[in-house]
């Protein structure tokens, strides 16, 4: 019945080669940074600094990165702490037939629980990383029965991490409304009530890391994620070009723009392109908290963004026809962004 492989089980088995299926084509494989040294992290913003700064700051990263980390950003450490510790321990205590009891349906895309990426069509390759995906906005999708009942506090801290990814997600979307000139509510109106997933990455270390992602390069569909990591380096976000490594700040979250928010700023901000990178001596965590519209929500440029200066980019979307051409096609870099550009 279970025919989708586990990495981890891959990985527990010792094999010192990735099974075909694994290995990306040439151009895909992770590239080491090139030289002269690019910058080494993305931009670090201070949230307790004052609001004309943040403004300011949030405002430059999220035109050139489309990424950056916050500190200070009221979430408390101890609840960061928390959840790592709640997902490593559902993937490294819990054996892995209790595990498959939780196992996702994947005959659809993003349902709830314990998956791996299946090969979607003959060329594509598999990512070397298994997850664990809640839903958890809003209240109505969330069923805690369905996640992991142990470690004994694994359902509250989920549910009340996601409360907090929730209102710092509101928070950074009002700076950047309010950094483009914009209604302070602007950008979250336009997503309207968040339809929120988490999900908790588990890359088991990989006998051969220059060949393999732990996740193949992308940008999220949504509006806004939400991720931290443990302290083993993976992440990596596209600048000009180059590959720029993620550097794990304990207290920090990374923020991710996402495509609706590109095409909501008529592209003034970038969504952050990404990818994860295996290694091959420890496993690597990370979390998640993905903000999106409602499937039925209809996303278009900001018209207060759009001038003879500054014309209309993209098309709108009907945020449930972006989720199926991005499973159907697949992610490849923005190419479903890229997609809804005018003129094009
Ligand atoms: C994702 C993602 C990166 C990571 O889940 O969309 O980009 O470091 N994860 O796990
Ligand atoms: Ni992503």
């Amino acid at each position: 019945m279970e025919a989708i492989t586990r990495v981890q089980r891959l990985a527990e088995a010792g094999i010192g080669q990735v099974p075909p299926q694994y290995i990306q084509p040439l151009d895909q494989r992770p590239i080491k940074p090139k030289s002269p040294s690019p910058p080494n992290n993305i931009p670090l913003i201070d949230l307790s600094k004052q609001s004309e700064s943040i403004k300011c700051e949030i405002g430059q990263a999220c035109r050139e990165w489309g990424a950056f980390h916050v500190i200070n950003h009221g979430v408390p450490l101890e609840l960061l702490h928390q959840i790592r510790s709640v997902g490593r321990s559902f993937f490294e205590q819990c054996p892995i037939p209790e595990k498959l009891k939780y196992s996702c349906d994947s005959s659809f895309a993003a349902s709830e629980g314990y998956g791996s990426k299946m090969l979607a069509n003959d060329d594509s390759v598999l990512d070397w990383r298994d997850y664990f995906d809640h839903h958890t906005l809003p209240l109505s999708r969330r069923n805690p029965s369905n996640w992991p009942e142990s470690p004994p506090n694994y359902r509250r801290v989920v549910a009340e991490y996601s409360d907090k990814m929730e209102a710092l997600a509101v928070k950074i979307l009002k700076y950047m409304s309010e950094s483009l000139g914009l209604a302070p509510s602007c950008i979250k109106d336009a997503v309207g009530d968040f339809y929120q997933n988490i999900t908790i990455s588990y890359y088991p270390p990989c006998p051969q890391p220059e060949l393999t992602l732990g996740l193949q390069s992308h940008s999220d569909m949504g509006a806004i994620t939400l991720l931290i990591q443990d302290d083993v380096e993976g992440l990596q976000v596209l600048k000009d070009g180059d590959w720029i490594a993620v550097q794990p700040l304990a207290d920090a979250i990374v923020v991710l723009l996402a495509d609706q928010t590109q095409i909501i700023t008529n592209g003034e901000y970038i969504s952050s392109q990404h990818q994860a990178i295996t290694n091959a001596r420890k496993a690597r965590l990370s979390v998640a908290t993905f903000h999106d519209p409602a499937k039925t929500v209809k996303i278009s440029p900001a018209f207060e963004l759009v001038s003879k200066a500054s014309p209309l980019r993209y098309h709108g979307v009907v945020y449930k026809d972006y989720v199926s051409s991005w499973y159907t096609k697949g992610p490849d870099g923005k190419r479903n962004l890229d997609a809804l550009l005018l003129n094009s």
